[in-house]
């Protein structure tokens, strides 16, 4: 007899899929479940420039690398993440960024994950939002991080599987209508997760006039900085929109490393909330309390990667190597969504397929139903979620043919 009270909770779709595909034999299985970065043949990548930070600090020896951090995390990584985010020029600072950046508190976090979750947490205890608005479909762990900081959630509208499109009027009228003063709108900063569709810069200046109107908060989730466009600043458009054009509003930004720097396992990551001018005052009263929180679940976080992340971004050579790595990235990337979609289109598979070189990001919203999911896994042992998201940097020269023909047979056989 325990004295718990469990029951069972379902397992995590992409873990799941991950270990099932470990455990596949068959020669020409192919993972498009895990959002992680493989190369041509398949293979992890260790960003080269990740690679020479890792050399430099072995060399460097420092001897204080162990160390425990300050709890708000490592102090020179704070700002370089900030700066990373918000556009500052980490080398020169004009008097008018030193104003915007005292708006800005920021702290360490265990990655992207982390930094979500810290927010989340921090908003229901010193915001009380009556609700906070996620984008239906979203990352599924969005769902889990705000049941867990016990504040009930909407969803608003985001993709129309007709068009197979961002379904920007059925957002906004459902905010427009529903959504109250207080409530929080968590908004993927790019590359959408699970869709791969992301507002036009138009859309975004209506969205967040719409937050400014109903006094909604902005939450972004930043996870794919560079990583979507090969570009830092185009990614970071809508983040830096409302910090510079939208002195009045507050917001807040989980930053993930994960994915940009490929530092996955390492947990790298940083939240920031931004104050509306003229209430920097409070900043450090937002930091002791973010720090609150961090004492009591894990005190720090870790140093690893985020030394790695600090080697890069104090180096002009590193940062301009990084740069390219995050272009052999998304290049490598788009030319797979290419490649997916001549294929279908060569094979002539019943649809249309135009959406998959439209999308952007590491995500692809097939359209496939969960029917032919499951026959992608169980004929062809290929692997992607019910939703029918691929994710396409599974994708390789070697293996397109095959999964463009395995999608076709089932697009035919099971509709
Ligand atoms: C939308 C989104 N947010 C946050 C994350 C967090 O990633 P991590 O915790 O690995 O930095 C991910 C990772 O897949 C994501 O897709």
């Amino acid at each position: 007899m325990t004295v718990l009270t469990v029951a069972p909770v379902p397992p995590d779709e992409i873990f799941a899929l991950t270990r099932a595909y470990n455990n596949d034999d068959y020669p020409q299985k192919v993972n498009l479940s895990a959002g992680v970065y493989r190369t041509n043949d398949g293979e992890p990548w260790p960003l080269p420039v990740v690679q020479e930070a890792e050399k430099q600090l072995r060399e460097d020896n420092n001897i204080f690398r162990h160390e425990y951090t300050a709890i708000e995390g490592d102090i020179a990584f704070l700002p370089l993440a900030r700066d990373l985010m918000f556009g500052f020029d980490s080398q020169a600072s004009s008097e008018k960024d030193a104003a915007t950046k005292a708006r800005i508190g920021t702290v360490q976090t265990v990655a992207g994950t982390g930094a979500n979750h810290l927010g989340a947490i921090f908003l229901a205890r010193h915001m009380k939002p009556r609700t906070v608005w996620l984008s239906n479909p979203s990352w599924a762990n969005h769902l889990t991080i705000w049941e867990l900081a016990g504040v009930p959630r909407k969803t608003y509208p985001y993709y129309s599987a007709a068009t197979r499109s961002f379904d920007f009027r059925g957002m906004m009228s459902t905010l427009e209508s529903e959504a109250e003063e207080g409530d929080v709108v968590l908004l993927h900063a790019c590359a959408h997760n699970p869709t791969g569709l992301d507002p036009s810069k138009e859309q975004w200046k209506s969205i967040i006039d719409l937050c400014e109107r109903k006094s909604l908060f902005p939450f972004f989730d930043s996870a794919y900085q560079g990583f979507a466009s090969g570009s830092a600043d185009e990614d970071a458009w809508a983040v830096r929109y409302v910090l510079n054009e939208k002195p009045q509003m507050e917001m807040c930004v989980a930053q993930s490393f994960s994915k940009n720097f490929g530092l996955y396992g390492q947990r790298v990551g940083a939240f920031h909330y931004v104050l509306n001018d003229g209430a920097q005052d409070l900043r450090d009263t937002v930091v002791v309390n973010l720090c609150h929180l961090i004492r009591g679940e894990y005190s720090m976080g870790p140093t690893a990667g985020c030394s790695i992340v600090k080697k890069v971004l104090t180096s002009p050579e590193l940062t301009a190597q990084w740069y390219d790595d995050l272009k052999t990235m998304s290049s490598r990337i788009i030319s797979m969504r290419q490649a997916l979609y001549d294929e279908l289109v060569r094979l002539g598979t019943p649809g249309t397929w135009k959406h998959i070189i439209e999308q952007n990001g590491m995500f692809s919203y097939t359209g496939l139903t969960p029917l032919q999911v499951y026959a992608l896994k169980d004929k062809y042992h290929i692997y992607l979620l019910k939703s029918g998201r691929a994710s396409i940097s599974g994708l390789s020269p070697k293996n397109v043919t095959y999964v463009a023909r395995a999608i076709d047979k089932v697009v035919r056989n099971f509709n």
